[in-house]
């Protein structure tokens, strides 16, 4: 199973939330591709991040697209749809946020997303190396300990495919340890100093 967990890397969510959920509040819909989402739970931290920092109308237009390619379980569709994780999962989650956005389903020993934010994240299967994109007009793209994987080549192909993936004045964050190849610098602005967030550029 792919490493991951809640609010793995919360500087980045707190770093979305300051620096571009200001942007992506002027929009109507906000449109969000988590790639190499593995099952669900690194969506699941932004959606329940972004819902603190917005009201119920407002969050009814965040949709994220969780993907993976699921080369290992070929469960984290379901994973992902259900929402389900055992208490070992949810054990280094925040008591308030345990208590405010999940269910505790048979008898404490699984923990349900609330149907709240379970409907803004959906999951579609996708692999990356494809190269070509879920969808476009994205106004966030997040892709998380999933560049490391692949070669130079592959990963600027990637990052490409973001950048043509998304909507103008749109960000895109990867992990603090993740340099943006030499080939697709120009594609993007840092939006901090760390340079883990970035602002699309317009290239004509
Ligand atoms: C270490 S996990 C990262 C999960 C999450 N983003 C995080 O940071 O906690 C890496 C994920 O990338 C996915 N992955 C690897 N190669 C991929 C590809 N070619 N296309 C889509 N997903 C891929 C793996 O299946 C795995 O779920």
């Amino acid at each position: 199973m792919a490493f991951t967990f809640f609010f793995r890397d919360r500087s980045m969510l707190s770093m979305i939330i300051a620096h571009a959920l200001p942007e992506l509040k002027k929009y109507r819909y906000i449109r969000i591709w988590d790639a190499g989402c593995a099952a669900g739970q690194e969506a699941y931290s932004l959606a329940i991040m972004l819902r603190q920092n917005m009201g119920p109308f407002m969050f009814r237009n965040v949709k994220i697209c969780a993907s993976d390619h699921d080369a290992e379980s070929g469960k984290f569709g379901d994973m992902v749809r259900d929402g389900i994780y055992s208490y070992k999962e949810v054990a280094r989650i925040d008591s308030t946020i345990l208590n405010e956005f999940f269910d505790v389903i048979e008898d404490k020993k699984t923990y349900q997303v609330k149907p709240e934010i379970r409907a803004a994240v959906e999951f579609q299967k996708h692999d990356l190396l494809s190269f070509n994109s879920i969808a476009c007009g994205f106004n966030l793209v997040l892709c998380k300990n999933v560049l490391l994987h692949f070669h130079n080549e592959e990963r600027e192909n990637v990052v490409k495919m973001f950048h043509e993936s998304m909507a103008d004045n749109s960000y895109f964050a990867v992990e603090q340890t993740q340099e943006l190849p030499g080939g697709v610098r120009h594609l993007f602005d840092p939006v901090v100093h760390d340079r883990s967030l970035f602002l699309r550029k317009s290239i004509n």
